[in-house]
């Protein structure tokens, strides 16, 4: 599987993706990464693994459609099949969704449909859930929908903040992003092109 990773900012799950490559978890490649906010510490990360990045300043561009559509380009240029946004905060368009269909997997921070949108993990907790966690789904153009892949529930705890909650969930987004991955791509032919 030929990956390409699209991050913002921390990048622990482009991190989980390159090291179970790299146990030999997952067959495949990171082509390149895809970063648009130039601190993210997710460029030292692919530096340090040798992964090429590749930076994409939304702001140097007129609207959506032609930041995404420069993706495209990267994407195709590093000759990527399957695209992981692991923790790509901007909205996507239907350039980008158009190019790779059904092969677009985004890594969300709570149980969807419940909690879309930035603010999963705030509004989890001012909602007194008692279990959240996090979903693995194909993307579709309708922010964080899509086909789910994989979820994981976690539970709140009385004391929990948004950070110590975001921890635990991230435990789990660690476990089952590869693992989404794989099972997107191997079942790919069947299920979800009819999505
Ligand atoms: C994750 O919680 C992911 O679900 C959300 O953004 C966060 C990214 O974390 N979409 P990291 O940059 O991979 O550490």
């Amino acid at each position: 599987l030929k990956l390409g990773i699209m991050a913002s900012g921390n990048g622990s799950n482009f991190e989980v993706v390159a090291q179970a490559i790299q146990d030999g978890q997952l067959n495949a490649q990171i082509q390149v990464l895809i970063y648009n906010n130039p601190s993210a510490k997710a460029a030292v990360r692919a530096a340090n693994r040798g992964v090429e990045a590749v930076l994409l300043n939304h702001r140097n561009y007129k609207n959506r459609e032609e930041f995404d559509e420069q993706i495209v380009q990267t994407l195709q240029k590093y000759d990527v099949e399957w695209v992981i946004m692991a923790g790509w905060m901007r909205l996507v368009t239907e350039v980008l969704i158009d190019a790779f269909p059904n092969k677009i997997i985004n890594i969300h921070p709570s149980l969807l449909p419940s909690f879309k949108g930035v603010h999963a993990v705030e509004q989890a907790l001012a909602s007194g859930v008692k279990i959240t966690g996090c979903t693995a789904h194909i993307a579709c153009l309708e922010v964080d929908s899509g086909p789910i892949l994989m979820q994981a529930a976690v539970p709140v705890l009385a004391d929990d903040t948004p950070e110590t909650l975001h921890a635990r969930i991230q435990i789990q987004e660690h476990r089952i992003l590869p693992q989404a991955i794989a099972l997107a791509a191997y079942s790919s032919k069947t299920a979800f092109d009819k999505a």
